[in-house]
């Protein structure tokens, strides 16, 4: 049983947190504290990010402070008039709104090193424009905005894929997942090659669970550590 459920008996709200939930979900109950630990109880998932709990049930997000189990807000998942994300291959036109995902999608992992100045935040448009002229760049777009990409190149029988990225607004919905299966339906009967760093723990995770396997290990100048995954085509 996770921590949140055990302590379900904490949760509260200020009135604004209860009148802010009732109003972005459409809510008529008097009792939103008792609403969110229901839907508690029955969510889809749970996931724990930085300071905070996430709820994915039904059509709707709720967010809860780990340490004190005050519930902050909620958001509706699936607003109406909401699509799926497609995943299609990117023009050469998208790459400046990729570039822009990019830098937004990347925070995550500065945070996590305390250092603004990775590869992934420093790349130009020119240098993202010569990585779709190498190999292939998908997007996955949703209500007109690319919300995800990843890109790979061939070379020697290997397919090198990097930059898999989500919205972070949109993530933990397995479009993460999706994208990573979609570029390498892009280079059937090759050996596929990432690395991610050794502190990305949700990384290491999505890769390992898709069949990756660590097979080297990199410190850069910087000091971080770089884990290499593969992957046989089956
Ligand atoms: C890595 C990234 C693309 C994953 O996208 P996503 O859409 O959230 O991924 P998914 O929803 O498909 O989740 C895949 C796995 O990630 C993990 N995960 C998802 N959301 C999580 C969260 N909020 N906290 C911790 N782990 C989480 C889960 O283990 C999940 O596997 P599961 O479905 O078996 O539980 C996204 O986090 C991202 O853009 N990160 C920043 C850029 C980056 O680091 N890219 C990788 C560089 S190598």
């Amino acid at each position: 049983m996770n921590d949140l459920i055990k302590n379900i008996d904490k949760l509260h709200t200020t009135e604004l947190g209860a009148e802010r939930i009732r109003h972005n979900l459409e809510l008529g109950v008097a009792d939103v504290v008792n609403w969110c630990k229901l839907k508690i109880v029955q969510a889809n998932k749970i996931v724990r990010q930085g300071k905070n709990w996430y709820v994915y049930a039904d059509n709707a997000v709720i967010t809860i402070n780990a340490h004190s189990y005050t519930v902050i807000t909620a958001h509706k998942t699936n607003p109406r008039n909401s699509t799926e994300p497609q995943i299609t291959r990117a023009d050469l036109s998208d790459m400046d709104e990729i570039l822009t995902l990019q830098y937004a999608a990347y925070q995550s992992e500065a945070l996590i090193h305390n250092d603004f100045t990775i590869q992934p935040l420093r790349e130009t448009l020119d240098e993202v424009i010569a990585e779709y002229q190498k190999g292939v760049v998908l997007k996955a777009v949703q209500d007109g905005a690319i919300i995800g990409s990843v890109r790979a190149y061939a070379a020697g029988g290997t397919a090198y894929i990097g930059k898999l990225m989500v919205h972070p607004e949109y993530r933990g919905k397995g479009l993460g997942k999706r994208l990573l299966a979609a570029i390498e339906r892009e280079f059937p009967h090759l050996r596929y090659e990432l690395f991610t760093s050794g502190k990305s723990d949700r990384n290491l995770h999505l890769y390992e669970a898709a069949g990756y396997v660590r097979f080297w290990e990199e410190t850069d100048a910087s000091g971080i550590k770089f884990v290499y995954l593969e992957k046989e085509r089956c």
